[in-house]
Formats: C-alpha cells, sequence, structure tokens
C-alpha cells in the first residue's frame, strides 16, 4: 500500500496537459468487445479503472496491448459472454459492458456490480433497457444471466433518469440490435458524444448523441477502427481548483473548455481570473478566495458531482460561507469529515453541505474515503500549513494518472512512498512508456485496484 505525503503551502504555477478521459476510456474500451476487428484507442489513461477493464476483455477473449497511452484491443476470436464476480467487483462501471456482450454473444452473465461499502447499488435502468431491447433476464444466487435468443431488436427507451452508464449500454447495445432504437432523457455528458464517435468511425449509426434524444439505427456489424479519448474535464477541474487553492497561476492545455463550462463560473465567483482560449484555461487565482453561494450538483451541463469533493475542498478556505447541494448522489460527503480534521468547518445534512471558510487549514493524517473524496484531501494538503498524509491512495489511482507527478511539476512538495514508509515510489508516468501485451498478467496495474466505483460511498439521490 502507498501514501502521498505533502508539505503544504506551496503555490502551484506552471502549465499540464491531462491525461484522456477514465469516463471516456471506460465506455469506449467495453464498445470494443462488439467490434469483430481491432480497435486501436489513444490518449487512453494510465488507471486502475483501465486496468480492469482490459483484464474484462482478456477474460472474454479479446486481445489485448498495450504501449504507452494506446490500448489495442482485437476482439475478433471474443469467445466469452461471462464477467466473474471477482472482476465485476473490480469496478462498478464493469456494467457498461452488459450491452456490448450482448450484443456480441447473445447472452450475458454477470454479477450485481459494486460492493459492501457503497450500499445498494442499483442497476436497474440498465436492466429495464436490455429487456425493452428483446433481452430476457434470469437471476441465480446473485447472477444475472441475459439471453437474447432472437437477437436484439430496436426499440423506444425512455430513461426516467438521464443515467450515463445506462444511456452508454444502450447506445453500444443498440448499435448492432435490428432496426431502430430511440432513446429519450439520455445523458448528455461529454463521454457520451465521445464514445458514439468511437462507435460510428466503426460504422455504426447513431444520431444526436450528446442531446437529450438518440437515435440508433442498428447495423449488421462493426469494424475495427482508430479513436483518441478526449480529455479528462474532471481531472482539469481538480488541478484547477489545486491551483486556486495555493493562490497559484496555472494554465491547463489541451482540453475542451467547454467541458468545465459549469465550473468556469463558479470559480469566477471565487474570484479566481480565468482566461479561455481554442484548446486551454488559464487561472490566476487572488490571495484570498471568497465564497461561492451556492452550487448544485446536476447532470451535465450543470455542475458535475464528480467536481463536487474538489470544490469542497478549495471553499474550506473561502472567505465566507458557501453552500453545495448534490443532487445526483446521497452520501456523496464522506470528505467532509476528513477535511473537518484539517480545521476546515463543515456541516452536512442530507443532501446539503455547508461550508464556513477559515483562515488557514493544518496539515493531518488522513485516509481517501473514495476517488473524488481522496483528491480533495491532497488539495487540502496542499493548502495546509505543515505536513500531510494521505492514504488510501489507491482509490485516487483510479482517475488521476500520477498526480504526485502533475503537482511536482506545479511545484508542489508532494511525494508518493509505500505506506510502510521503505522508500519513494515509481510514479506511473514512468510505467508508461513500458509496453505490456495479451493477458491480464501482462497488463500491469498503475496501481492496485481497489473496490471501484466513481461514487464508492455514493447512494442515489432520492
Ligand atoms: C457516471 C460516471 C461517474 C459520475 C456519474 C454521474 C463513469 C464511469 N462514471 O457514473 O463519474 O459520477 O456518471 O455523472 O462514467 N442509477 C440508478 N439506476 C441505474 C443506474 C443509475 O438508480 O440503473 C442512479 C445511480 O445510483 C446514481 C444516479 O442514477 O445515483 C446517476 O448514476 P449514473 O449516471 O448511472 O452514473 P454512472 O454511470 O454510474
Amino acid at each position: 500500500m502507498e501514501k502521498i505525503i505533502i508539505q503544504g503551502q506551496k503555490r502551484l504555477s506552471g502549465e499540464i496537459e491531462v491525461h484522456g478521459s477514465k469516463n471516456s476510456a471506460l465506455p469506449i474500451l467495453a464498445a470494443t468487445a462488439l467490434v469483430n476487428g481491432v480497435s486501436e484507442i489513444h490518449n487512453c489513461p494510465r488507471l486502475s479503472d483501465v486496468d480492469a477493464a482490459i483484464n474484462i476483455l482478456t477474460h472474454l477473449g479479446c486481445k489485448v496491448t498495450r504501449e504507452g497511452h494506446t490500448v489495442t484491443v482485437d476482439s475478433t476470436g471474443m469467445n466469452g459472454c461471462e464477467i466473474p464476480d471477482d472482476l465485476m467487483r473490480e469496478m462498478r462501471s464493469s456494467v457498461v459492458f452488459l450491452g456490448a456482450i450482448l450484443g456480441r454473444a447473445g447472452e450475458a452473465k454477470l454479477s450485481t456490480p459494486g460492493g459492501c461499502e457503497i450500499g445498494l447499488r442499483p442497476i436497474d435502468l440498465h436492466i429495464s433497457a436490455m429487456e425493452q431491447l428483446g433481452a430476457q433476464l434470469t437471476e441465480d444466487a446473485g447472477k444475472l444471466m441475459f439471453q437474447v435468443p432472437q437477437g436484439l431488436c430496436g426499440a423506444r427507451i425512455t430513461l426516467t433518469f438521464p443515467s450515463v452508464g445506462a444511456t452508454e449500454n444502450i447506445i453500444i447495445a443498440a448499435a448492432t440490435a435490428k432496426g431502430r432504437t430511440v432513446l429519450t432523457n439520455a445523458a448528455r455528458e461529454p463521454e457520451i458524444s465521445d464514445l458514439a464517435d468511437f462507435l460510428n468511425a466503426c460504422g455504426a449509426r447513431i444520431h444526436g448523441a450528446g442531446d437529450s434524444t438518440v437515435v440508433i439505427d442498428g447495423v449488421e456489424a462493426l469494424h475495427g477502427t482508430g479513436h483518441t479519448v478526449i480529455p479528462d474535464r474532471i481531472a482539469a477541474s481538480t488541478y484547477l481548483l489545486a491551483g486556486a487553492m495555493t493562490q497559484g497561476k496555472i494554465c491547463v492545455k489541451d482540453i475542451i473548455p467547454a467541458h468545465l463550462g459549469a465550473l468556469l463560473p463558479v470559480m469566477k465567483e471565487a474570484g479566481c481570473d480565468l482566461t479561455v482560449s481554442g484548446r486551454w484555461i488559464c487561472m490566476s487565482a487572488p490571495p484570498r478566495l471568497r465564497r461561492v453561494k451556492m452550487t448544485r450538483t446536476m447532470p451535465y451541463p450543470g455542475f458535475p458531482t464528480d467536481v463536487q469533493a474538489p470544490l469542497s475542498a478549495m471553499l474550506t478556505i473561502a472567505d465566507g460561507t458557501s453552500v453545495i447541494v448534490e443532487n445526483i448522489f446521497e452520501s456523496r460527503y464522506k470528505h467532509a469529515g476528513e477535511l473537518v480534521r484539517f480545521g476546515a468547518k463543515i456541516s452536512v445534512e442530507g443532501r446539503t453541505e455547508v461550508i464556513e471558510g477559515v483562515p488557514y487549514l493544518t496539515g493531518v493524517h488522513t485516509v481517501a474515503p473514495d476517488l473524488r473524496g481522496g483528491f480533495a484531501l491532497i488539495l487540502a494538503g496542499l493548502a495546509a500549513h505543515g505536513e500531510t498524509t494521505v492514504c488510501g491512495v489507491e482509490h485516487i489511482d483510479r482517475g488521476y494518472e500520477a498526480p504526485e507527478c502533475v503537482l511536482q511539476a506545479l511545484g508542489a512538495d508532494i511525494k508518493r512512498i509505500q505506506e510502510d514508509g521503505t522508500g519513494e515510489k515509481k510514479s506511473t508516468k514512468e510505467f508508461a512508456a513500458e509496453p505490456t501485451q495479451n493477458s491480464s498478467a501482462a497488463v500491469e496495474p498503475a496501481r492496485s485496484t481497489a473496490q471501484t466505483d466513481e461514487s464508492d460511498t455514493a447512494d442515489r439521490a432520492k
């Protein structure tokens, strides 16, 4: 196990690029299982969630190689239809393989994703959509077995909530279903459009991805292609907030600024000076941040739930009282208790978090509760006086590639060491140069894989 140690109060400055989007790479890798050919996925981040997706593809009989940030998937010989329990548990988004496996193999066997830490993890929208596309479900001892004896058939599907994962599953499954699928109240996240761009380049006929109505005309089969994953808007947002918390001046390059559309007004309200141009955003922070009156997380293009925890961290040292309302997930405030240990003044009631800004934080020993909440603690450590130790780094490695390297490049005093203190650890950026190939054993994990879910501690907002 590893931990991150930070000597806080270093002003961040400089330019960085962010890695490819985790939330795009995962469904695109899942979709490669539907392709009868070779897919080359570029700008694929080195993350433990990506390792988990590669392990599932390998288990299904696909040949996977990785060189740097390119993952090549040859799905020609795919012959599996089951995701074993241990692989399901590695990553909640493994459910997004359902549509691809069903479309390709005509049957799929998986267990319910997620684990004990996260409570009830509904996948009812995914299941109902597959049934509407013609799948028959039988359940046996926690195993879900789907069969489509007649093959998937297009349908009119309306989601009761614009679930990102369910939208992705439907688009993938419908891509080679017979006839037309019309999906309404679809999620509109940029990662949905990226998935559709990949599938369309493989020969699919998907229209309207990124809007709330998506029309998919099923095609006979998909062929291989090359595709470059979009930049990670959540990582970009997180690093901008890191700059803001340290009175920093940083530029994040090679991103799609429109994807951060909901964050920028919030940062401006906090007093940050932002310049947006082409594919970069530059941010200069004020000596003291101002409070942000009210932020509500919403489906895209609203404020992303994945940036809620990092924003909470920033607001702990803003002047005045800020309020955040979490509308996507319930119980996504596990980081709040840890931030209080830094000296933050936070109260949480139901879905509402009230943050009374304090003049400064003090470094502590802390444990990452989940992916984004874990990074919120790194942010607090960067701003805090003295030393901060963050354990549970495996959560953070699911979604941020070598964060210590990125932050070091901006001037942070941060290092990763073994939890037993036996020395500094080689970074994932160094691993990235090493090619791996063709078996789950050959795919060296970027870091150890934890129980994975974007919101490990979150249940659906009721
Ligand atoms: C995706 C993102 C995650 C982000 C989330 C919301 C990936 C890998 N993950 O997760 O980073 O936080 O979108 O923007 O892209 N729900 C149901 N039934 C279902 C499916 C979902 O009740 O069948 C609930 C979930 O429990 C959650 C809400 O709907 O409370 C939103 O979930 P969803 O949009 O599906 O999120 P994910 O696709 O899991």
